[in-house]
Protein backbone atom coordinates (compact mmCIF):
# COMPACT_ATOMS: atom_id res chain seq x y z
CA UNK A 1 0.00 0.00 0.00
CA UNK A 2 1.22 3.33 -0.77
CA UNK A 3 2.26 5.82 1.87
CA UNK A 4 2.39 9.49 2.39
CA UNK A 5 5.93 10.86 3.23
CA UNK A 6 7.52 13.59 5.12
CA UNK A 7 10.23 16.43 4.00
CA UNK A 8 11.29 17.55 6.95
CA UNK A 9 14.20 20.24 6.86
CA UNK A 10 16.32 20.05 9.71
CA UNK A 11 18.08 22.42 12.28
CA UNK A 12 15.31 24.87 13.07
CA UNK A 13 14.87 25.96 16.27
CA UNK A 14 11.14 24.55 17.88
CA UNK A 15 10.28 27.19 20.60
CA UNK A 16 6.61 27.89 22.07
CA UNK A 17 3.48 25.24 22.95
CA UNK A 18 1.96 22.23 22.40
CA UNK A 19 -0.84 20.43 23.10
CA UNK A 20 -0.78 16.32 24.22
CA UNK A 21 -3.80 14.66 22.54
CA UNK A 22 -5.63 12.19 24.69
CA UNK A 23 -3.80 9.04 24.91
CA UNK A 24 -4.24 6.36 22.34
CA UNK A 25 -2.91 3.34 24.69
CA UNK A 26 -5.75 4.36 26.94
CA UNK A 27 -8.09 4.71 24.28
CA UNK A 28 -8.21 1.60 23.25
CA UNK A 29 -8.31 -0.64 26.40
CA UNK A 30 -11.87 2.32 27.00
CA UNK A 31 -13.11 1.97 23.83
CA UNK A 32 -13.02 -2.08 24.50
CA UNK A 33 -14.61 -1.81 27.95
CA UNK A 34 -17.61 0.54 26.24
CA UNK A 35 -18.59 -3.55 25.30
CA UNK A 36 -19.43 -4.01 28.15
CA UNK A 37 -22.57 -1.89 29.12
CA UNK A 38 -25.81 -2.08 27.19
CA UNK A 39 -26.18 1.66 26.12
CA UNK A 40 -24.20 4.81 25.26
CA UNK A 41 -20.87 5.10 26.36
CA UNK A 42 -19.33 8.69 26.66
CA UNK A 43 -15.40 9.40 25.87
CA UNK A 44 -13.60 13.17 25.73
CA UNK A 45 -10.42 13.31 24.48
CA UNK A 46 -10.31 10.77 21.86
CA UNK A 47 -7.34 11.35 19.82
CA UNK A 48 -8.52 10.98 15.87
CA UNK A 49 -5.64 8.14 15.16
CA UNK A 50 -5.68 5.50 12.18
CA UNK A 51 -5.32 2.57 15.74
CA UNK A 52 -8.37 4.34 17.06
CA UNK A 53 -10.18 4.07 13.80
CA UNK A 54 -9.32 0.41 14.06
CA UNK A 55 -10.47 -0.23 17.30
CA UNK A 56 -13.48 1.59 15.85
CA UNK A 57 -13.96 -0.69 12.93
CA UNK A 58 -13.95 -3.63 15.74
CA UNK A 59 -16.07 -2.31 17.73
CA UNK A 60 -19.05 -1.15 14.94
CA UNK A 61 -17.95 -5.30 12.92
CA UNK A 62 -19.16 -6.68 16.74
CA UNK A 63 -22.84 -4.54 16.30
CA UNK A 64 -21.99 -1.55 17.92
CA UNK A 65 -22.77 2.15 16.79
CA UNK A 66 -19.21 4.33 17.07
CA UNK A 67 -19.83 8.27 16.29
CA UNK A 68 -17.82 11.12 17.25
CA UNK A 69 -20.02 14.15 18.35
CA UNK A 70 -18.00 17.10 18.22
CA UNK A 71 -15.50 16.45 20.96
CA UNK A 72 -17.35 13.49 22.30
CA UNK A 73 -17.20 9.67 20.64
CA UNK A 74 -20.30 7.96 21.92
CA UNK A 75 -20.21 4.33 21.55
CA UNK A 76 -23.54 2.66 22.08
CA UNK A 77 -23.26 -1.22 23.10
CA UNK A 78 -27.06 -1.65 22.75
CA UNK A 79 -26.62 -4.76 20.41
CA UNK A 80 -23.59 -6.48 20.65
CA UNK A 81 -24.56 -10.15 19.58
CA UNK A 82 -21.69 -10.84 17.04
CA UNK A 83 -18.57 -12.68 19.03
CA UNK A 84 -16.00 -13.15 15.87
CA UNK A 85 -14.10 -10.26 14.70
CA UNK A 86 -13.23 -10.50 10.58
CA UNK A 87 -9.76 -11.52 10.07
CA UNK A 88 -8.77 -8.50 8.29
CA UNK A 89 -9.21 -5.99 10.93
CA UNK A 90 -7.66 -8.03 13.68
CA UNK A 91 -4.15 -7.79 11.75
CA UNK A 92 -4.80 -4.27 11.03
CA UNK A 93 -3.67 -3.75 14.88
CA UNK A 94 -2.38 -5.72 17.71
CA UNK A 95 -4.72 -3.95 20.04
CA UNK A 96 -7.73 -5.50 18.61
CA UNK A 97 -7.36 -8.34 20.96
CA UNK A 98 -8.48 -5.55 24.06
CA UNK A 99 -12.05 -7.06 23.11
CA UNK A 100 -10.97 -11.07 24.49
CA UNK A 101 -11.77 -9.81 28.34
CA UNK A 102 -14.96 -7.62 27.90
CA UNK A 103 -16.56 -9.71 25.12
CA UNK A 104 -16.27 -12.68 27.78
CA UNK A 105 -17.82 -10.98 30.22
CA UNK A 106 -20.62 -9.43 28.15
CA UNK A 107 -21.90 -13.01 25.65
CA UNK A 108 -19.69 -15.84 27.07
CA UNK A 109 -18.24 -16.14 24.11
CA UNK A 110 -15.47 -14.78 21.65
CA UNK A 111 -13.35 -16.11 18.26
CA UNK A 112 -10.22 -14.02 16.69
CA UNK A 113 -7.38 -14.89 14.86
CA UNK A 114 -4.40 -14.99 17.08
CA UNK A 115 -2.27 -11.58 16.77
CA UNK A 116 1.07 -13.05 14.63
CA UNK A 117 4.39 -11.37 15.86
CA UNK A 118 5.18 -7.69 15.07
CA UNK A 119 7.85 -5.55 14.07
CA UNK A 120 9.22 -4.86 17.70
CA UNK A 121 8.86 -8.61 18.65
CA UNK A 122 6.66 -11.65 18.87
CA UNK A 123 4.71 -10.99 21.16
CA UNK A 124 2.39 -13.49 22.68
CA UNK A 125 -1.06 -13.89 24.59
CA UNK A 126 0.02 -16.82 26.83
CA UNK A 127 -0.80 -14.34 30.19
CA UNK A 128 -3.92 -13.36 28.80
CA UNK A 129 -4.51 -16.74 27.93
CA UNK A 130 -3.71 -18.48 31.79
CA UNK A 131 -5.82 -15.54 33.31
CA UNK A 132 -8.69 -16.15 31.67
CA UNK A 133 -8.65 -20.12 31.75
CA UNK A 134 -7.96 -19.30 35.93
CA UNK A 135 -11.62 -17.33 35.52
CA UNK A 136 -13.19 -20.95 34.38
CA UNK A 137 -12.56 -20.25 30.09
CA UNK A 138 -12.28 -22.83 28.09
CA UNK A 139 -9.81 -21.63 25.78
CA UNK A 140 -9.15 -23.53 22.10
CA UNK A 141 -6.00 -22.55 19.92
CA UNK A 142 -7.10 -23.46 16.51
CA UNK A 143 -5.79 -22.81 12.45
CA UNK A 144 -4.30 -19.23 14.07
CA UNK A 145 -7.55 -18.33 16.33
CA UNK A 146 -8.49 -18.35 19.52
CA UNK A 147 -11.83 -19.31 20.75
CA UNK A 148 -12.78 -19.07 24.13
CA UNK A 149 -15.96 -19.53 25.87
CA UNK A 150 -17.07 -19.69 29.69
CA UNK A 151 -21.50 -20.23 31.33
CA UNK A 152 -20.02 -17.71 33.99
CA UNK A 153 -16.80 -16.29 34.12
CA UNK A 154 -15.55 -16.69 37.97
CA UNK A 155 -13.19 -14.89 40.52
CA UNK A 156 -9.36 -16.30 40.21
CA UNK A 157 -6.33 -14.90 41.84
CA UNK A 158 -3.92 -15.11 39.19
CA UNK A 159 -0.11 -14.37 39.11
CA UNK A 160 1.48 -12.87 35.52
CA UNK A 161 4.67 -13.99 34.83
CA UNK A 162 5.06 -10.87 33.18
CA UNK A 163 3.51 -7.24 34.37
CA UNK A 164 1.72 -7.49 30.51
CA UNK A 165 -0.51 -4.09 30.06
CA UNK A 166 -2.76 -5.88 28.08
CA UNK A 167 -3.23 -8.56 30.16
CA UNK A 168 -3.66 -7.30 33.28
CA UNK A 169 -6.68 -5.16 31.00
CA UNK A 170 -8.33 -8.03 29.94
CA UNK A 171 -8.25 -9.67 32.74
CA UNK A 172 -9.84 -6.52 34.85
CA UNK A 173 -12.23 -6.46 32.05
CA UNK A 174 -13.48 -10.04 31.97
CA UNK A 175 -13.20 -10.11 36.00
CA UNK A 176 -15.38 -7.00 36.55
CA UNK A 177 -18.77 -8.94 35.72
CA UNK A 178 -17.46 -12.44 37.18
CA UNK A 179 -19.15 -14.06 40.21
CA UNK A 180 -16.58 -12.99 43.03
CA UNK A 181 -13.49 -11.55 43.76
CA UNK A 182 -10.42 -12.03 41.22
CA UNK A 183 -6.87 -10.84 42.32
CA UNK A 184 -4.15 -10.04 39.74
CA UNK A 185 -0.96 -10.37 41.26
CA UNK A 186 2.47 -8.60 39.61
CA UNK A 187 0.24 -6.49 37.33
CA UNK A 188 1.22 -3.87 35.28
CA UNK A 189 1.19 -1.09 36.87
CA UNK A 190 1.20 2.15 34.03
CA UNK A 191 -1.26 5.50 34.22
CA UNK A 192 -3.31 3.77 31.09
CA UNK A 193 -4.19 0.92 33.65
CA UNK A 194 -5.46 3.39 36.19
CA UNK A 195 -7.40 5.27 33.56
CA UNK A 196 -9.62 1.54 32.60
CA UNK A 197 -10.04 1.76 36.22
CA UNK A 198 -11.43 5.14 36.55
CA UNK A 199 -13.73 4.09 34.12
CA UNK A 200 -14.99 0.73 35.08
CA UNK A 201 -15.44 2.13 38.59
CA UNK A 202 -17.85 5.14 37.16
CA UNK A 203 -19.58 2.23 35.25
CA UNK A 204 -20.25 0.73 38.45
CA UNK A 205 -17.42 -1.84 38.83
CA UNK A 206 -15.53 -2.31 42.44
CA UNK A 207 -12.04 -2.65 41.47
CA UNK A 208 -9.05 -1.35 44.02
CA UNK A 209 -5.13 -1.13 43.52
CA UNK A 210 -4.61 -0.24 39.63
CA UNK A 211 -1.08 1.84 39.31
CA UNK A 212 -0.02 -1.36 41.83
CA UNK A 213 0.94 -4.58 41.51
CA UNK A 214 -1.86 -6.39 43.10
CA UNK A 215 -5.15 -5.13 41.72
CA UNK A 216 -8.54 -6.26 42.88
CA UNK A 217 -11.92 -6.87 41.75
CA UNK A 218 -14.97 -7.34 42.98
CA UNK A 219 -17.69 -9.06 40.49
CA UNK A 220 -20.76 -6.42 40.20
CA UNK A 221 -24.42 -7.70 38.38
CA UNK A 222 -24.41 -5.35 35.82
CA UNK A 223 -22.52 -1.57 34.50
CA UNK A 224 -23.79 1.32 33.45
CA UNK A 225 -23.34 3.69 30.66
CA UNK A 226 -20.91 6.65 31.85
CA UNK A 227 -18.67 10.00 30.51
CA UNK A 228 -15.38 9.52 30.98
CA UNK A 229 -12.16 12.02 29.14
CA UNK A 230 -9.41 9.79 28.88
CA UNK A 231 -5.54 11.08 30.39
CA UNK A 232 -2.88 12.50 28.18
CA UNK A 233 -0.77 10.45 25.82
CA UNK A 234 2.52 10.75 28.08
CA UNK A 235 4.60 9.05 24.59
CA UNK A 236 3.49 11.43 22.43
CA UNK A 237 4.68 14.37 25.46
CA UNK A 238 7.55 12.56 26.18
CA UNK A 239 8.40 12.99 22.09
CA UNK A 240 7.83 16.78 21.87
CA UNK A 241 10.23 16.81 25.16
CA UNK A 242 12.96 15.01 23.74
CA UNK A 243 12.13 17.13 20.24
CA UNK A 244 12.07 20.21 22.14
CA UNK A 245 15.96 19.10 23.49
CA UNK A 246 16.99 18.06 19.87
CA UNK A 247 16.32 21.19 18.50
CA UNK A 248 18.03 23.34 21.09
CA UNK A 249 14.64 25.11 21.66
CA UNK A 250 12.45 25.68 24.64
CA UNK A 251 8.97 24.03 24.46
CA UNK A 252 5.89 23.86 26.94
CA UNK A 253 4.18 20.79 26.80
CA UNK A 254 0.53 21.55 27.73
CA UNK A 255 -2.17 18.91 28.93
CA UNK A 256 0.13 16.56 30.65
CA UNK A 257 -0.08 14.67 33.93
CA UNK A 258 3.87 15.49 35.11
CA UNK A 259 3.89 12.31 37.33
CA UNK A 260 3.57 9.82 34.50
CA UNK A 261 6.66 11.80 32.59
CA UNK A 262 8.95 11.39 35.86
CA UNK A 263 11.06 8.50 33.90
CA UNK A 264 11.55 10.85 30.77
CA UNK A 265 12.41 14.17 32.79
CA UNK A 266 14.58 12.62 35.11
CA UNK A 267 16.72 11.19 32.22
CA UNK A 268 16.17 14.73 30.14
CA UNK A 269 17.47 15.87 33.32
CA UNK A 270 20.44 13.76 33.93
CA UNK A 271 21.70 14.44 29.84
CA UNK A 272 21.50 18.38 30.84
CA UNK A 273 18.68 19.26 29.75
CA UNK A 274 16.24 22.41 32.01
CA UNK A 275 13.17 20.37 32.81
CA UNK A 276 10.45 22.46 34.92
CA UNK A 277 7.49 21.15 35.80
CA UNK A 278 4.16 23.18 36.41
CA UNK A 279 0.36 21.55 37.25
CA UNK A 280 -0.39 20.59 34.19
CA UNK A 281 2.14 21.40 31.90
CA UNK A 282 5.91 20.55 31.49
CA UNK A 283 8.69 22.77 29.73
CA UNK A 284 11.51 21.32 28.46
CA UNK A 285 14.93 24.18 27.57
CA UNK A 286 18.23 23.17 26.07
CA UNK A 287 20.99 24.06 27.84
CA UNK A 288 23.44 23.36 24.89
CA UNK A 289 24.80 20.01 24.01
CA UNK A 290 23.88 16.79 25.92
CA UNK A 291 25.70 14.54 27.48
CA UNK A 292 25.44 10.80 26.83
CA UNK A 293 24.10 8.49 29.57
CA UNK A 294 22.70 5.04 30.16
CA UNK A 295 19.25 3.75 29.55
CA UNK A 296 17.26 0.50 30.56
CA UNK A 297 13.20 -0.04 29.35
CA UNK A 298 11.61 -1.31 31.93
CA UNK A 299 7.98 -1.65 32.81
CA UNK A 300 6.26 1.40 34.50
CA UNK A 301 7.49 3.14 36.69
CA UNK A 302 10.59 2.41 34.77
CA UNK A 303 11.88 3.62 31.66
CA UNK A 304 8.94 3.24 28.84
CA UNK A 305 10.07 0.96 25.99
CA UNK A 306 7.67 3.33 24.07
CA UNK A 307 10.62 6.38 24.51
CA UNK A 308 13.83 3.82 23.61
CA UNK A 309 14.02 4.74 19.34
CA UNK A 310 13.45 8.43 20.53
CA UNK A 311 16.01 8.69 22.94
CA UNK A 312 18.22 6.67 20.54
CA UNK A 313 17.51 9.85 18.19
CA UNK A 314 19.04 11.75 21.29
CA UNK A 315 21.68 10.14 22.28
CA UNK A 316 22.89 10.10 18.98
CA UNK A 317 23.98 13.35 19.17
CA UNK A 318 24.92 13.56 22.64
CA UNK A 319 28.60 14.03 24.29
CA UNK A 320 30.44 11.26 24.73
CA UNK A 321 28.19 7.52 24.86
CA UNK A 322 25.76 6.41 26.35
CA UNK A 323 24.28 2.24 26.17
CA UNK A 324 20.63 1.80 26.00
CA UNK A 325 19.42 -1.50 27.29
CA UNK A 326 16.07 -2.94 25.87
CA UNK A 327 14.29 -5.62 28.34
CA UNK A 328 10.85 -5.60 27.14
CA UNK A 329 10.60 -6.20 23.51
CA UNK A 330 13.39 -8.72 21.97
CA UNK A 331 13.58 -6.89 18.60
CA UNK A 332 13.12 -3.37 18.81
CA UNK A 333 15.91 -1.85 17.40
CA UNK A 334 14.91 -1.37 13.51
CA UNK A 335 15.47 2.42 13.73
CA UNK A 336 19.15 1.36 13.93
CA UNK A 337 19.91 1.16 10.62
CA UNK A 338 17.84 4.29 9.44
CA UNK A 339 19.79 6.31 12.34
CA UNK A 340 22.90 5.14 10.97
CA UNK A 341 22.23 6.15 7.67
CA UNK A 342 21.83 9.99 9.04
CA UNK A 343 25.37 9.44 10.51
CA UNK A 344 24.62 8.05 13.88
CA UNK A 345 27.26 5.84 15.16
CA UNK A 346 25.50 3.05 16.88
CA UNK A 347 26.59 -1.08 16.98
CA UNK A 348 24.30 -3.68 18.39
CA UNK A 349 24.99 -6.57 20.85
CA UNK A 350 22.06 -8.16 21.36
CA UNK A 351 20.10 -5.79 23.39
CA UNK A 352 22.13 -3.61 24.41
CA UNK A 353 22.85 -0.61 21.78
CA UNK A 354 26.12 1.49 22.01
CA UNK A 355 25.64 4.75 20.80
CA UNK A 356 28.55 7.04 20.06
CA UNK A 357 27.66 10.76 20.27
CA UNK A 358 28.48 12.75 16.73
CA UNK A 359 28.37 16.49 16.68
CA UNK A 360 25.11 16.63 14.09
CA UNK A 361 22.99 14.04 12.03
CA UNK A 362 22.82 14.70 8.19
CA UNK A 363 19.30 14.51 6.16
CA UNK A 364 18.79 10.89 4.35
CA UNK A 365 16.47 8.88 2.71
CA UNK A 366 15.08 6.89 5.37
CA UNK A 367 12.01 4.36 6.75
CA UNK A 368 9.66 4.05 9.39
CA UNK A 369 9.33 0.92 10.08
CA UNK A 370 7.35 0.82 13.07
CA UNK A 371 5.18 3.71 15.29
CA UNK A 372 8.50 4.81 17.71
CA UNK A 373 10.69 4.04 15.35
CA UNK A 374 9.33 6.75 13.02
CA UNK A 375 9.20 9.19 15.95
CA UNK A 376 12.74 8.45 16.81
CA UNK A 377 13.57 9.45 12.72
CA UNK A 378 11.00 12.31 12.61
CA UNK A 379 13.03 13.63 15.51
CA UNK A 380 16.07 12.51 13.91
CA UNK A 381 15.30 14.62 11.03
CA UNK A 382 14.25 18.03 12.89
CA UNK A 383 18.01 18.21 14.33
CA UNK A 384 19.40 17.32 11.17
CA UNK A 385 21.96 19.45 8.83
CA UNK A 386 19.75 19.98 5.15
CA UNK A 387 16.38 17.61 4.49
CA UNK A 388 15.24 14.19 5.71
CA UNK A 389 12.69 12.33 3.15
CA UNK A 390 10.90 9.80 5.81
CA UNK A 391 8.79 7.23 4.23
CA UNK A 392 6.30 5.17 5.39
CA UNK A 393 4.01 7.60 7.48
CA UNK A 394 1.29 5.34 8.09
CA UNK A 395 3.08 3.76 10.96
CA UNK A 396 3.67 7.06 12.41
CA UNK A 397 -0.29 8.05 11.87
CA UNK A 398 -1.28 5.22 14.09
CA UNK A 399 -0.29 6.68 16.94
CA UNK A 400 0.18 10.75 16.57
CA UNK A 401 -2.23 13.00 15.81
CA UNK A 402 -1.62 16.15 13.19
CA UNK A 403 2.06 15.67 14.10
CA UNK A 404 3.39 17.90 11.18
CA UNK A 405 0.57 20.59 12.07
CA UNK A 406 1.92 20.61 15.56
CA UNK A 407 5.36 21.13 14.76
CA UNK A 408 5.03 23.53 12.20
CA UNK A 409 3.36 25.85 14.89
CA UNK A 410 6.64 25.41 16.90
CA UNK A 411 8.64 26.31 13.64
CA UNK A 412 9.79 23.79 12.30
CA UNK A 413 9.82 22.96 8.38
CA UNK A 414 8.17 19.63 7.74
CA UNK A 415 5.78 19.05 4.56
CA UNK A 416 3.62 16.05 4.03
CA UNK A 417 3.92 14.82 0.57
CA UNK A 418 0.87 12.64 -0.34
CA UNK A 419 1.57 8.94 -2.08
CA UNK A 420 0.00 10.56 -5.42
CA UNK A 421 2.48 13.21 -5.00
CA UNK A 422 0.92 16.17 -3.85
CA UNK A 423 1.92 18.57 -0.76
C1 LIG B 1 1.40 -2.20 25.58
C2 LIG B 1 1.39 -0.94 24.75
C3 LIG B 1 2.69 -0.79 23.95
C4 LIG B 1 3.89 -0.88 24.90
C5 LIG B 1 3.81 -2.14 25.77
C6 LIG B 1 4.89 -2.20 26.84
C7 LIG B 1 -0.97 -0.69 24.25
C8 LIG B 1 -2.06 -0.74 23.25
N1 LIG B 1 0.26 -1.00 23.83
O1 LIG B 1 1.48 -3.30 24.67
O2 LIG B 1 2.68 0.45 23.28
O3 LIG B 1 5.09 -0.94 24.15
O4 LIG B 1 2.54 -2.18 26.46
O5 LIG B 1 4.86 -1.07 27.63
O6 LIG B 1 -1.19 -0.36 25.39
N2 LIG B 1 4.13 -10.80 27.12
C9 LIG B 1 4.15 -12.17 27.30
N3 LIG B 1 2.96 -12.84 27.36
C10 LIG B 1 1.75 -12.21 27.26
C11 LIG B 1 1.73 -10.80 27.08
C12 LIG B 1 2.95 -10.13 27.02
O7 LIG B 1 5.21 -12.78 27.39
O8 LIG B 1 0.70 -12.86 27.34
C13 LIG B 1 5.40 -10.05 27.03
C14 LIG B 1 5.59 -9.35 25.69
O9 LIG B 1 6.14 -10.22 24.73
C15 LIG B 1 6.52 -8.23 26.07
C16 LIG B 1 6.09 -7.87 27.50
O10 LIG B 1 5.36 -8.98 27.97
O11 LIG B 1 7.84 -8.70 26.09
C17 LIG B 1 5.25 -6.63 27.59
O12 LIG B 1 4.11 -6.76 26.75
P1 LIG B 1 2.71 -6.11 27.13
O13 LIG B 1 2.85 -5.31 28.37
O14 LIG B 1 1.66 -7.15 27.07
O15 LIG B 1 2.50 -5.12 25.91
P2 LIG B 1 1.14 -4.77 25.17
O16 LIG B 1 0.03 -4.74 26.15
O17 LIG B 1 1.02 -5.61 23.97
Amino acid sequence: MPMDRYVITGKQRLEGKIRTSGAKNASLPLLAASLLVEGKSTLLDIPRLADIFSMIEVLENLGAKVDFQGEALIVDSTDVSRWEVEETLMRQMRASNLILGPLLARNGRVRLSKPGGCAIGSRPMDQHIKGLKEMGVKVKERHGYIEASVDQLKGAGIYLDVPSVGATENLMMAAVLAKGTTTIYNAAREPEIIDLQNFLNKMGAKIRGAGMDVIRIEGVDKLYPTEHTVIPDRIEAGTHMVAAVMTQGDVEITNVIPEHLEPVSAKLRQAGADVSIGDDYIRVKSKGRIKGLDCKTMPHPGFPTDMQPQFMALLSIAEGTSIITETIFENRFQHVDELRRMGAHITLEGRTAVIRGVDTLEGAFVEATDLRAGAALFLAALSAEDATVLEKIGHIDRGYENLAEKYRNLGAKVLRVSSEGSV
